[in-house]
Order: structure tokens, then sequence, then C-alpha cells
């Protein structure tokens, strides 16, 4: 089976593939067969976003497509930036800025608790759809650290390492973030759905 892989990041595309390769599904970019769909991310949740990229490639290609949403929700900005946070502060604003507001709007607030979260979405032409989400539990730094990642990396923060994100090699982050456990979980979800139509 080819799925078609609804975003143009290489870094996604490697880690699923890893994933969906043992199950004899070939991941492909949109490039590949011949589509760029723009999608906008118009959804109030990570399950509706994913849902949406996914689904609009499906249509487009007719072939199954996967996609994925994440973000990071901070409770003393209850649950924000959330779906937002790739766009928090607006457009201006690159990954260290975003992080330098982050930081400012968190000034003096006692609470640092937030988790990432991302959600993995398969869509099938059938209407068949396998969504799993993971979670990753931390707290906001008071300052950035590391150099490693992308995005909020610097400032979140694993009490339990002591570190941030950015502070873990590319292997250390994958087994405990959260799209490692949402690609997870979607493994299994996806076994059981492929074992299901194999029968
Ligand atoms: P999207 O899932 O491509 O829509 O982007 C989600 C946004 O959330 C990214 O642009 C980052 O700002 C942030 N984000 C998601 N996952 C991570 C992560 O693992 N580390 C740091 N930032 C992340």
């Amino acid at each position: 089976m080819k799925a078609v892989l609804a975003s143009k990041n290489p870094n996604k595309l490697r880690e699923m593939s890893e994933i969906l390769s043992a199950r004899g599904v070939e991941v492909v970019l949109e490039s590949d067969v011949g589509v760029d769909v723009d999608v906008e991310e118009t959804g109030a949740t990570f399950e509706e976003n994913a849902r949406l990229k996914a689904k609009a490639v499906m249509q487009a290609t007719g072939l199954p497509a996967i996609a994925d949403d994440s973000g990071l929700c901070v409770d003393a900005l209850n649950g924000g930036p959330g779906v937002y946070s790739a766009r928090y502060g607006g457009p201006d604003l690159d990954d260290r800025g975003r992080c330098r507001l982050l930081l400012q709007n968190l000034q003096g607030q006692i609470s640092r608790k937030a988790k990432f979260v991302s959600v993995v979405c398969l869509c099938m032409p059938d209407g068949d759809v396998i969504s799993s989400r993971g979670e990753c539990p931390g707290t906001i730094a008071f300052a950035p650290q590391g150099e490693n990642g992308f995005g909020y990396d610097p400032v979140f923060f694993i009490p339990a390492l002591r570190k941030t994100f950015a502070q873990l090699t590319a292997e250390e982050k994958n087994k405990i973030s959260h799209r490692g456990n949402a690609l997870k979980k979607f493994q299994i979800e996806l076994e059981s759905y492929l074992n299901g139509i194999n029968k």
C-alpha cells in the first residue's frame, strides 16, 4: 500500500516511513504523486487539523494519506498556544521569537505546567480513518537552554531529566516525545486495522 504524507517536512517523512514500511506501507511525498495541497488549519483541535490535512490530500490523490498536527499546551495560558503554536505571535516571529514571547507571557506565573501534543491521522479512500494521540508532560523553563531540536524545544523542560528538549539528542527526545508516543500508538492501531481488512 502507498500512503501520501500531507507534509513537506523530510523529518516527518523519515519518522513515518520507519514505522510504516515495516507494515508494507510505502510513504511518499505529495510531490512524488504530483500534487501540492495547501490546507488551512481551521480546526479547533489537533484531531480536526490532522484529519483536515489527511482528508484533503486523500481527496486530491485518491490514495491513502497521512498527516500529523502538533503543538504546545500551557496550563497558565488555558491550553494555549495549542493549535496556534506554529503561528503564536504572528507571521513575523521565528522559533526564537515565539519562545521569547512565551516566556514574557508567563512572567510572574507560578504554574509552569505544560504538555506537547501530537495527533497522527490516516485517511483511507473508502472513508476509514485511523487516528492516534500522543502527549508529553513537562514545564516551561525560565530561560531557553540547549541547542538541539526546533520550535519550543529550548523552553520545554522535563523535570525527571532536569533538561529541556533542546538538551536531549534526537534519539532521547523520540523515546519520550509526544510525536514518538503518537506514532507508537498509531503503529498498534494500524496493525489491527490492516489485520482486520486482510482477514
Ligand atoms: P505543525 O504540527 O506542523 O502544525 O506545527 C506545530 C508547531 O508546534 C511547530 O511549528 C512548533 O512550533 C510546535 N511543535 C510541535 N512539536 C514540537 C516539538 O517537538 N518541539 C518543539 N516545538 C514543537
